[in-house]
């Protein structure tokens, strides 16, 4: 049976953060950030050091909240928000996320996502492995150049100093340690709708994936 889910994946700085945010309002749907669900791990981890705890602690200490600026990660009462955005954080989420053990531990807090009013789920694996059974796949592409400078304004609007030469390569070893893992590899699902918004603007995807959930959810 096929559930009220979109799934938005791809690589980092492909865009699917604005289109799952935009395509939620849009279609009044909650929204799942699962790459935020995975730096918070990360985050956690480098606390706690133990897998089991972190579980743990994202269900008892972990809230969120939004406002104009997207979505705020509470730990407890302190906003990790900032944390969570840094590379450094990135970087341990992406090797941390090759673990089995990580991805089993977070597979049903992304599923507790999923309620009656529907789903937009961004990730990697969102149409693979979470949720097969989500009505609209879509898969998000960008070259990895149109994909750093986006990245580098993103991190320069939040005033944390950036190379672009450094954020390229960073963006190419991530992006190849997504795609060749053995668990849950970067690849588009088979039913997915493959974008490669390398030179299209936000609005272009925006109103071509509105079409889409037009066709699939009459909305
Ligand atoms: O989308 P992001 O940059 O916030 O994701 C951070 C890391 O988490 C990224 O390197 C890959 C990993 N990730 C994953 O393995 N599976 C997901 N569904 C989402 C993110």
């Amino acid at each position: 049976m096929k559930l009220n889910i979109i799934t938005i994946d791809g690589p980092s700085a492909s865009g699917k953060g604005s289109l799952s945010r935009n395509l939620a309002k849009y279609l009044d749907f909650n929204i799942l950030d699962s790459g935020l669900l995975y730096r918070i791990y990360a985050y956690l981890f480098s606390i706690s050091g133990n897998h089991d705890e972190v579980k743990e602690m994202i269900n008892e200490q972990i809230s969120f909240s939004s406002d104009d600026d997207g979505i705020k990660v509470l730990k407890d009462t302190n906003d990790i928000t900032l944390e969570l955005r840094t590379e450094t954080t990135a970087k341990t989420a992406s090797q941390i996320s090759a673990l089995e053990i990580t991805r089993n531990n977070l597979l049903d807090i992304q599923r507790d996502f999923y309620s009656d009013r529907g789903l937009v789920a961004d990730g990697r694996d969102m149409g693979t492995v979470v949720f097969p059974e989500a009505r609209l796949k879509i898969f998000l592409e960008a070259s990895a150049e149109v994909r750093a400078k986006r990245r580098y304004l993103e991190l320069q609007n939040r005033g944390q100093e950036v190379n672009m030469p450094d954020l390229i390569a960073d963006i190419e070893s991530r992006d190849l340690k997504d795609r060749t893992r053995t668990i849950s590899p970067l690849i588009p699902a088979e039913d997915s709708i493959v974008i490669d918004s390398s030179n299209m603007s936000l609005d272009e995807v925006l109103s071509f994936t509105k079409k889409l959930t037009k066709k699939e959810f009459n909305k």
